[in-house]
């Protein structure tokens, strides 16, 4: 029997993308019992980079934390370790992804889409009382990694699709599904899958499209939904530079699992530019 194609692409995808061992060290450690705080630190400081990078995030004005943190035990205990695992999740994977060459989208639009949808994400699940906003974060900032992959991999077919969808993602996610059967979603699912990333953001991602599809993570997927169709509202978060000549509406199903109030809904927007400048600026690693 054929292999599933989108685990094939994957398959052909992750040596160039995989990420480095001190991820998969870190990942199982703290899915081990009585690892303790010593540990993980020990194992996150191998990785000097990593390091400088997950303080430059726990110190950003983003945490709003008083106290100068410099150590990453230090930073476990102030920020907890789900936050750790989060920031140093986006870390990884912000370094990793941007090792795919692509001429169809500047890296640079790419992830200020990626980081605006983050932003969004975070503010929405807040909102919504979300236990682990953070984990929102993650998904907003990772939601279209696929694109990345299906840009390198299939630069003409993607080309095409870039051109008729004009801006309009939920036009382009259509077109994939037209051309190759599958979608951003679907490839950037797998390839988190196999990087050990929890079924909960996983399915989220796959659903961002399609958010009400399976209720175990439909929180979850209707968030990241409206993150990103509110991010391509935005000429600084559309995810290619240009604003659709119709903005989308988000799919209705949303309501009945996200309730904002108006006042709510205003304050999503407060800020935004701010923001994102600060975080583009903490967090991505190179000058894209
Ligand atoms: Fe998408
Ligand atoms: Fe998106």
């Amino acid at each position: 029997m054929d292999m599933d194609p989108v685990k094939k692409i994957v398959d052909s995808t992750k040596t160039l993308i995989s990420p480095p061992d001190v991820w998969f060290r870190f990942n199982e450690a703290i899915n081990t019992p009585n690892t303790t705080i010593e540990d993980i630190s020990d194992i996150v400081k191998t990785d000097p980079s990593l390091v400088a990078n997950v303080l430059k995030v726990v110190n950003s004005p983003y945490y709003g934390i008083r106290n100068k943190v410099d150590t990453i035990s230090r930073a476990i205990s102030v920020i907890g370790m789900d936050d750790l695992y989060n920031i140093i999740t986006s870390v990884v994977a912000v370094n990793s992804f941007s090792k795919i060459a692509t001429d169809l989208v500047k890296p640079s639009t790419f992830w200020r889409h990626s980081f605006c949808t983050a932003i969004l994400a975070r503010k929405l699940a807040k909102d919504c009382n979300v236990l682990h906003i953070e984990r929102l974060y993650v998904a907003g900032l990772l939601h279209d990694i696929g694109n990345l992959v299906l840009y390198s991999r299939f630069p003409v077919e993607s080309e095409e699709i870039i051109r008729e969808s004009d801006g309009d993602e939920e036009l382009h996610f259509r077109l994939e599904k037209k051309m190759f059967g599958f979608t951003h979603a679907d490839i950037g699912a797998e390839l988190l899958l196999q990087w050990g990333l929890p079924d909960v953001l996983t399915n989220t991602i796959r659903q961002h499209h399609d958010p009400c599809v399976n209720e175990d993570v439909v929180l979850d997927a209707c968030i990241i939904h409206l993150a990103n169709t509110l991010s391509n509202c935005f000429i600084l978060g559309t995810y290619l530079e240009r604003l659709p000549e119709k903005s989308n509406e988000p799919d209705e199903c949303i309501w009945k699992y996200i309730s904002l109030t108006d006042k709510q809904k205003d304050e999503v927007y407060e800020g935004l530019n701010d923001e994102l400048a600060d975080a583009i600026s903490i967090l991505i690693p190179y000058n894209l």
